[in-house]
């Protein structure tokens, strides 16, 4: 990967919306995909003053993942997430914005549903990622196939506790996810990951220089040919 070190995550957010901005003036029928927690926001505050001008009406975006059984209206979900952070300040087409379904009423076909989408908008150009403190990507928790689609998995301990300071309790963190698959992610065109803060240093070391290892799902970007690593200095501290 190469592994671009910024100041700080306001940085980073311009660097990569100027990429996006880029993207979408060369191809206005730019497929995205979508991070959410709190990594990717810089992007896409930075994002907001620099698409003036720049027609975003055909724009695709696909969500990474999706907690199962919240409601979709819950502030939370990341229907709401996307909607919020991304869909309305950005002007994008919500018809051509899509998350992974989490709801249980058909939540056995959500997947495979999800994959046929991505593939009819002729698969991701760019696809945000941010790291788990364990090391997921997307939510494919450590375990996850190389090889796997877009499905249901269980969070980590780790993982609800590290996302319960957007619940009221760690109790109210979903215990299940809907999650694009390391696979799908693979298929992107272009993976840039993103991370900030010494409690990511571990993660993006492994990910970046460690073993490819289904124990680091992260580390699966090292088989991507065309991966763009983001980090501030701390989030870089255990980099070789
Ligand atoms: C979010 C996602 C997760 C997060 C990761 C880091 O769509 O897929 O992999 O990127 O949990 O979360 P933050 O950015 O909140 O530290």
């Amino acid at each position: 990967a190469e592994v671009v070190i910024v100041p700080d995550a306001a940085a980073a957010g311009v660097l990569v919306a100027e990429e996006i901005v880029s993207l979408i003036r060369a191809n206005p029928d730019a497929v995205l995909g979508l991070a959410t927690g709190s990594t990717p926001l810089p992007v896409y505050e930075a994002l907001r003053s620099r698409l003036g001008g720049v027609d975003v009406s055909r724009v695709r975006g696909f969500a990474l993942d999706e907690y199962v059984g919240i409601d979709p209206s819950h502030p939370e979900s990341y229907r709401s997430v996307i909607a919020r952070e991304v869909v309305e300040p950005l002007g994008l087409d919500p018809q051509r914005i899509r998350v992974p379904n989490g709801s249980l009423d058909g939540i056995e076909h959500a997947g495979d549903d999800y994959e046929r989408a991505i593939v009819a908008a002729g698969g991701i150009d760019l696809q945000l990622l941010g790291i788990g403190t364990d090391g997921h990507i997307g939510f494919n928790e450590p375990g996850s196939s190389f090889a796997s689609h877009t499905r249901v998995k269980t969070l980590t301990e780790q993982t609800r506790e590290d996302n319960a300071r957007f619940f009221d309790s760690v109790e109210d963190v979903p215990q299940h996810c809907i999650t694009q698959g390391l696979g799908t992610i693979l298929r992107a065109r272009h993976l840039v990951l993103l991370a900030f803060g010494e409690g990511k240093a571990e993660a993006v070391a492994a990910a970046v220089e460690g073993p490819l290892t289904a124990s680091l799902p992260g580390s699966a970007i090292q088989l991507h040919p065309h991966t763009t690593v983001v980090v501030d200095e701390a989030a870089a501290s255990r980099l070789a």
